[in-house]
């Protein structure tokens, strides 16, 4: 699709995983999007045809970067390919080249294209609660709601990485070529970072996270199949469900730049703990059958993980407010959406 006159579109990595998933549902009922999606595996059947072009390709490839520079006029990217937590420790090399090198080639992409069609390239990125690492259970346990600059001393290769990538994401942002003579040379990335924490989907399953055990939990109870939990049942940290995450990263995309304050930011909505999420799912799905066997070494990443963070920022900066508390969560989403997807 090379076109003389080019739409803006917007560029979508691991469009197929499940964050791509909810988001692409999104932005196609908006209507208004010319969306090119990209993964390394072939995008699902469900997503092609809400997607105007679905690349099957790996961003670290200098041809796949070379055509997305040359086929298209990229406006905004929305970067949410990553290797996650748990996968990265088995491969940290692969996870450095996915995470960082990936994220890296992105940039230069917007940068570019900035160049190119004389707009600054919005740069949506989601990070995690993963950045942080508390020391000690007691100090997550007296730590409280964790702000952005708090405590960011990761123990996984996938939060070192994506602290790394803020930063690099803030100077691309504010401090690329700042030597250089040219300011036309300095390019316009408009780089916008969440912070997510665990993620609930109703219609997908993560894969590879170390928060997947509260979806796996669920997810295997609506199936009458036997889960162990590989963490303890009074760990606690800070999740959403997937609607929220996805309102959240349009809401961030579509705030004046003048409005914020700051590149990179903390959301959150509730933060059961295993055990707690273990008794919802018993008294939701008839037949659950779910034990904890905690894995020492998950545990202790789980471990490393804030209670709760401080989303004061974004409240503030560009209206943040999750729909979905605990509450709605289970009632009104996650229970009946996962009842539906194994019903039959
Ligand atoms: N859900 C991610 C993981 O568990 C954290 O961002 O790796």
């Amino acid at each position: 699709m090379t076109n003389h006159i080019r739409k803006p579109a917007t560029l979508i990595t691991g469009a197929n995983g499940e964050m791509g998933h909810g988001l692409i549902e999104a932005l196609a009922s908006s209507g208004s999007n010319i969306i090119i999606a990209i993964d390394v595996r072939s995008i699902d059947q469900s997503l092609r045809s809400k997607c105007t072009e679905t690349i099957t390709g790996d961003i670290l490839e200098q041809l796949v970067m070379e055509r997305l520079q040359s086929e298209y006029e990229i406006h905004t990217i929305y970067h949410l390919a990553a290797l996650l937590s748990t996968r990265a420790e088995f491969t940290p090399e692969s996870a450095h080249k996915v995470n960082v090198e990936g994220t890296m080639y992105l940039l230069k992409l917007a940068v570019e294209q900035s160049r190119w069609h004389g707009f600054p390239v919005k740069f949506l990125f989601p990070s995690s609660i993963a950045v942080y690492g508390l020391p000690s259970v007691s100090a997550k346990k007296s730590a409280g709601k964790v702000a952005e600059k708090d405590w960011t001393m990761p123990i996984t290769m996938y939060g070192c990485n994506k602290l790394y990538c803020e930063h690099l994401g803030r100077y691309y942002a504010h401090h690329y070529r700042q030597l250089a003579a040219d300011t036309e040379k300095r390019g316009g990335v408009d780089f916008r970072c969440i912070r997510f924490p665990g993620l609930i989907s109703a219609v997908t399953v993560p894969s590879g996270g170390t928060s997947d055990y509260a979806p796996e939990m669920l997810h295997a109870a609506a199936q009458k199949k036997h889960y162990d939990c590989f963490v303890r049942d009074d760990v606690r940290i800070p999740f959403m469900a997937m609607p929220d995450a996805i309102d959240a990263l349009l809401k961030l995309e579509a705030a004046p730049a003048s409005g914020l304050s700051q590149s990179v930011y903390n959301i959150t909505s509730f933060s059961p703990s295993a055990g707690e999420i273990r008794a919802i799912a018993l008294r939701a799905f008839e037949g659950a059958d779910i034990t904890f066997r905690p894995d020492d070494k998950r545990q202790a990443i789980v471990d490393s993980w804030p209670e709760d963070v401080d989303d004061s920022a974004a409240r503030r900066d560009w209206g943040f407010a999750p729909f979905y508390d605990q509450q709605r969560a289970f009632d009104q989403y996650l229970i009946p959406g996962i009842r539906q997807r194994y019903a039959g």
